[in-house]
């Protein structure tokens, strides 16, 4: 789709516009680079998204369940995988795939049953795989009993549980949105525009009022003011903790309080796919009562040893996202996500979705950021997800080969595992899964994709089934007919023939895991920026904790060989005798290291394009 995560970094961030970046000071990079020796498991984990629809099948149906997932934990674990976050597998009529839960505290049965998550529970710690649940507070499907009571009438038990309001008169009955109130014709109360297009009030004539959505009409936000929502939300959430989950990634969570003087919020100047002029969400997003209700959230899974919680947070700068970890006294996210790095084009006007490119820059100053700017706590870096477009279209150009492609997911990769910061990773990012963005509106899934085709196409690029096998069906399914079309590159791009081919990105993801956890210095160590206005390479090296040696990882970000000369011992204080190449892209081996026994080179490194290149300081 259009950049949901851009589209969302514009809406919800505004006012931090107006910030300027930070420049670390001494004192700050200095703390980056010291060890730690802090074993909290969420600060060293790799967290993996599973689309539930999307994973694997286990009955036939065509789409992907719960008993699925079971069945594919000894490749999970074998992926280096320590939590996997499962998008909303509640029950729900599926409008939004999910995200429009009916029922809090149950299984949609096309997923399973709750005997069949507790098999996973159980089968996913025999893994020493933790399972982590899509948590979404701000809205409830509009088939939720909740919201069928609360639409009935105005004096149901919930009739304050959402967003209600009697609209503004109008003399005009043909204004868009017009309708006959009790007391005469009236429209929305203000400008609020849906981020999933249209207007944000829809009209029920039960109660001849407007209710309020920040997305799909058919997902009314709940009305967080009254504390008995809360309550209900709080209690959902320790059902889940009881059974054994280790915490959730809390949807959009920054949208849950409106502010209640619902003044017209300034318009963007642009119209959304259905033609509906945008407003920018600033009185409808990051409202301070969202700290508050953290902080209260926060207490109530403290309680549970061991447990964390990860934010949807799109924010436009590091100085935003560190509010969102809270204070010592006040805690809130444990991981708010860090999209910077991953989604965000530095200067991009506020609805202008655009990406980052892949340059020695923009990594470099979201890396710095992070392990600077966030007050020691751990960065959550994320690349992928299932709203937006893969990172292997969104970082490579459609006339690079496949090769130079491959190896840019490679530096990704290497990115994502090999800085201190935790990692988020999305199903098949580990193979290289490509968006297959649908090509015929009447294919299309999403609904944003119907409504605002063709300017629109909708998120179903990016949720293709998982490609396991080069056989039928990529091993997805037995059935013929799968919820979303399996991809065309399914023969070559799948974890069985990756398995077997030492140069795929899948063996190049397992080994980065692998180190990430056997190497002191990529597991505990600090980190400093290297050659800092080296505008083709990225360097950075992790520091060892005593008795470990450092890791020094430089990746050429161009399509042209670069040769870099780092001075360790002036840039770093590090002395150097040689390095060691752990491993690196198959022409960077073979040039670095032929023989790993021997001291290999000095710290001269002519790098061919798009090489990545890890190695221990020795
Ligand atoms: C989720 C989307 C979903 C939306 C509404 C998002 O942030 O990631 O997939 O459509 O929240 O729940």
């Amino acid at each position: 789709m259009r950049n949901l995560t851009l589209i969302l970094a514009a809406a919800l961030t505004l006012p931090a516009l107006a910030q300027t970046p930070t420049t670390p000071t001494p004192a700050q990079t200095a703390a980056a680079a010291v060890p730690s020796a802090d074993t909290t498991w969420w600060k060293h984990a790799v967290v993996y998204e599973i689309y539930p629809r999307s994973f694997k099948d286990s009955n036939g149906d065509g789409i992907g369940d719960l008993n699925g997932i079971t069945s594919r934990l000894d490749y999970l674990q074998h992926l280096g995988v320590d939590a996997i976050w499962i998008a909303p597998m509640y029950p729900s009529p599926q409008v939004d795939f999910g995200y429009d839960i009916s029922n809090y505290e149950a299984i949609d049965p096309q997923y399973g049953t709750l005997a069949d998550f507790d098999r996973l529970l159980k089968s996913a710690e025999q893994h020493h795989i933790r399972i982590l649940l899509d948590m979404v507070m701000n809205h409830t499907s509009d088939k939720h009993p909740w919201f069928i009571d609360s639409a009935s009438s105005r004096t149901n038990p919930h009739a304050n549980w959402y967003i209600w309001n009697d609209g503004k008169p109008t003399s005009d009955p043909r204004a868009p949105n017009a309708h006959k109130g009790p007391h005469g014709w009236v429209v929305p109360p203000n400008n609020w525009s849906s981020l999933f297009q249209g207007s944000a009030w829809e009209w029920v004539e039960s109660r001849r009022q407007f209710y309020y959505h920040f997305f799909y009409k058919q997902q009314p936000d709940l009305n967080y003011r009254n504390p008995a929502v809360e309550k209900a939300m709080f209690d959902a959430v320790r059902f889940w903790l009881d059974r054994g989950v280790s915490g959730f990634r809390l949807d959009a969570i920054a949208t849950i309080y409106e502010d209640p003087s619902l003044k017209d919020e300034p318009l963007t100047g642009h119209l959304d796919a259905s033609g509906f002029p945008e407003s920018n969400h600033t009185l409808t997003s990051d409202l301070p009562e969202v700290h508050d209700f953290l902080q209260r959230l926060h207490n109530v899974v403290a309680k549970y040893p061991d447990r964390m919680l990860i934010g949807e947070i799109y924010t436009p700068n590091t100085t935003t996202l560190r509010s969102w970890y809270g204070t010592a006294d006040k805690p809130e996210l444990e991981l708010p996500m860090d999209t910077l790095l991953g989604f965000h084009k530095e200067g991009a006007g506020i609805t202008n979705a655009a990406n980052p490119t892949l340059t020695a820059a923009h990594f470099r100053k979201y890396i710095t950021e992070a392990e600077t700017e966030l007050d020691g706590h751990t960065p959550l870096f994320v690349f992928d997800n299932h709203d937006n477009e893969r990172s292997w279209d969104r970082f490579t150009t459609p006339n690079e080969t496949f090769e130079q492609k491959e190896n840019i997911a490679k530096i990704i990769a290497t990115v994502l595992y090999t800085t201190h910061a935790a990692s988020l990773t999305y199903y098949g990012a580990e193979i290289g899964m490509t968006t297959h963005t649908p090509t015929r509106k009447e294919d299309v899934q999403d609904p944003i994709g119907i409504t605002g085709w063709p300017k629109e196409k909708g998120r179903d690029g990016e949720r293709t089934p998982m490609q396991w096998t080069p056989g039928p069906q990529a091993g997805f399914s037995t059935n013929l007919h799968t919820w979303l079309p399996i991809g065309d590159d399914y023969k070559t791009i799948n974890t069985q023939t990756e398995s077997t081919d030492p140069h795929s990105l899948l063996r190049w993801t397992e080994n980065l895991t692998t180190l990430r956890r056997s190497n002191p210095a990529l597991h505990d160590g600090g980190i400093i920026m290297l050659d800092n206005t080296n505008a083709s390479v990225l360097s950075y090296i992790r520091t060892a904790p005593k008795g470990a040696r450092p890791v020094l990882i430089s990746l050429n970000m161009t399509a042209q060989p670069q040769t870099i000369h780092l001075d360790l011992a002036a840039m770093a204080g590090i002395a150097v005798h040689s390095l060691k190449s752990l491993f690196g892209t198959e022409d960077l081996s073979t040039f670095a290291c032929k023989d790993c026994t021997q001291p290999a080179f000095t710290t001269d490194l002519t790098l061919p394009p798009y090489a990545s290149f890890i190695a221990e300081v020795q």
